[in-house]
C-alpha cells in the first residue's frame, strides 16, 4: 500500500492530537513538523518520532514526497499557512475557527476549488457514532418536523484571572473568543444535525475579567492550570469569557445555546436536545456513548453506542462493538479516514467538512458579533 506523506503544523494540543490519531490509519505517514521555533518543532518531532523537524513552513510546502498538512496552530495563522499550502498543490486540513474574518474564508475556498485542493476544516465533534445516529433518525424522520434546539459548551479553563492562553489575545484568536473557540462548533453542530441553516441571531457577550494577568512565558492550552503564577503581566481583555444566542433555523424553529470558558467544573460540556413534533433527542459529549430518546406517550429512551443497532450510516462512524466506548480521539480519526480516502482517490465522496463549511462558521460568528454589538437581531445572509 502506497503510504501518503503528511505534515503537521503546530506542536501544541492538537498538534499530538493530530499526529497520534492520524497515525492509526493505515496509509498515511507523518514526515514532518513544523514548529514556531526550530527547538520546539526538533523537541516534538524527538518525542513523536517524526523525521523531519523544522520552523520553516515554506521547506515542507517544497518538499514533492508531502501531500498534505495539517494546521493545528493558533487561529492568526490558519489563512497564511493554508493558502501557501493550496498554492503548494497540498491538500489541506485546517483547525477551527477557519480564519480570523470572512474576508479570508472567503479566499480559501476559492483558491482550494482554483486548485482543486482536497481542503477540510477539523468539526471533528459531528463523528462521534451516537451524534450521527442522531442526525440520521432526524433524516428518517424520526423526530417529524424540528421545532426547538437548544444546548451549551462549556468549560472552566479560563475561570481565574491568572489563566492563560494565546486565545485572549485578539490578535492571535480574532475578534470573537469563546463564540469562535467552542461556538462555531455548536452552530456547525446542529446545521449538520438538523439540515437547517442558522437564519438569525441576538446575541449576548460578556467579558467578566477586563483585565488577566499574562505570564511572561507562552501556555499551551490547558497546561495554564499547572504553571507556578508569577512574573505575570497586567493584559486588558476584549474578547468574550461567556456568551448566549437565540436562533432562528430555517423558517420555524426557534433555538438557544451558550458557551463558557468559565462554568466551574464544567471540563468540555459539549451538549445539546433537539426536539421535534414526534420525538427528541438529547446528548452529551462528557458521556459520548450515549444518546437521550425522549417520547411523549411512552416512556423515554436512554440507548447506549452499538453500530449493529444504529442506522447503517450512523454505524459506518463506529469502528468498534457496542459497549466498547468511542471518544473524542476517535471523532478526529473518523474525520482523517474520509480527508485521506479522498486524498488517495479524487472520486471518493467528500463525507468530511470542508472549507465552504469554515465559511459558514465565520459568516456566522460575523453575525454573533454584529448582534452584540448592536444589542439587536441579525439576519444571517444564506
Ligand atoms: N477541533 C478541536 O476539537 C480543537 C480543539 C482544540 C483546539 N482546536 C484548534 O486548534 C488550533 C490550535 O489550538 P491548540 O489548542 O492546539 O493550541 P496550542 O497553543 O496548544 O498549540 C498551538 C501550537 O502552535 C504553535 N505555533 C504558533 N505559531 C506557529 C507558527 N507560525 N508555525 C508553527 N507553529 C506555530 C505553538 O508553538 C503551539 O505549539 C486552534 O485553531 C484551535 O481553535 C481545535
Amino acid at each position: 500500500m502506497k503510504k501518503i506523506k503528511t505534515a503537521i503544523a503546530g506542536t501544541g494540543f492538537m498538534g499530538k492530537v493530530h499526529t497520534e490519531n492520524v497515525r492509526r490509519l493505515p496509509n498515511v505517514e507523518v514526515a514532518a513538523v513544523v514548529g514556531s521555533r526550530p527547538e520546539t518543532a526538533r523537541k516534538f518531532a524527538e518525542a513523536m518520532s517524526i523525521p523531519i523537524a523544522t520552523d520553516n513552513l515554506n521547506e515542507v510546502l517544497a518538499n514533492k514526497e508531502i501531500e498534505a498538512i495539517h494546521i493545528c496552530t493558533p487561529n492568526v495563522n490558519h489563512y497564511p499557512m493554508s493558502l501557501a499550502a493550496i498554492e503548494a498543490g497540498k491538500a489541506v486540513l485546517c483547525e477551527k475557527p477557519m480564519t480570523m474574518d470572512v474576508e479570508e474564508a472567503r479566499k480559501l475556498v476559492d483558491a482550494a476549488k482554483a486548485k482543486n485542493a482536497v481542503n477540510c476544516v477539523q468539526h471533528n465533534l459531528r463523528y462521534y457514532p451516537s451524534v450521527q445516529q442522531m442526525r440520521q433518525m432526524v433524516a428518517h424522520g424520526d423526530l417529524g418536523e424540528i421545532l426547538i434546539v437548544q444546548g451549551t459548551y462549556s468549560q472552566d479553563w479560563l475561570l481565574y484571572d491568572t489563566d492563560w492562553n494565546w486565545r485572549l489575545d485578539r490578535k492571535e484568536n480574532g475578534p470573537l473568543r469563546v463564540m469562535g473557540d467552542i461556538g462555531s462548533h455548536w452552530m456547525d453542530m446542529i446545521q449538520h444535525l438538523t439540515g437547517l441553516s442558522i437564519s438569525a441571531v441576538c446575541a449576548d457577550l460578556a467579558i467578566f475579567h477586563k483585565e488577566r494577568k499574562r505570564p511572561k512565558g507562552s501556555v499551551e492550552t490547558f497546561s495554564g492550570k499547572k504553571a507556578v503564577a508569577q512574573d505575570y503581566q497586567s493584559f486588558p481583555i476584549d474578547t468574550e469569557d461567556f456568551g448566549a444566542v437565540l436562533l432562528h433555523l430555517g423558517t420555524r424553529a426557534r433555538g438557544a445555546f451558550t458557551v463558557s470558558q468559565m462554568s466551574a467544573g464544567r471540563k468540555n460540556r459539549f451538549a445539546f436536545e433537539i426536539f421535534g413534533t414526534k420525538a427528541g433527542v438529547s446528548w452529551d459529549q462528557e458521556s459520548p456513548d450515549t444518546l437521550w430518546i425522549g417520547h411523549r406517550n411512552e416512556p423515554n429512551q436512554i440507548i447506549v453506542k452499538d453500530a449493529s443497532l444504529f442506522y447503517p450510516e450512523a454505524g459506518a462512524f463506529a469502528d468498534l462493538p457496542g459497549g466498547h466506548s468511542e471518544g473524542y480521539d476517535d471523532s478526529h480519526k473518523q474525520v482523517f479516514k474520509r480527508f485521506y480516502a479522498r486524498v488517495a482517490d479524487p472520486s471518493a465522496p467528500v463525507d468530511y467538512p470542508t472549507f465552504e463549511d469554515g465559511l459558514r462558521g465565520m459568516i456566522l460568528l460575523r453575525s454573533v458579533a454584529e448582534s452584540a454589538q448592536k444589542r439587536a437581531w441579525v439576519d444571517v445572509p444564506a
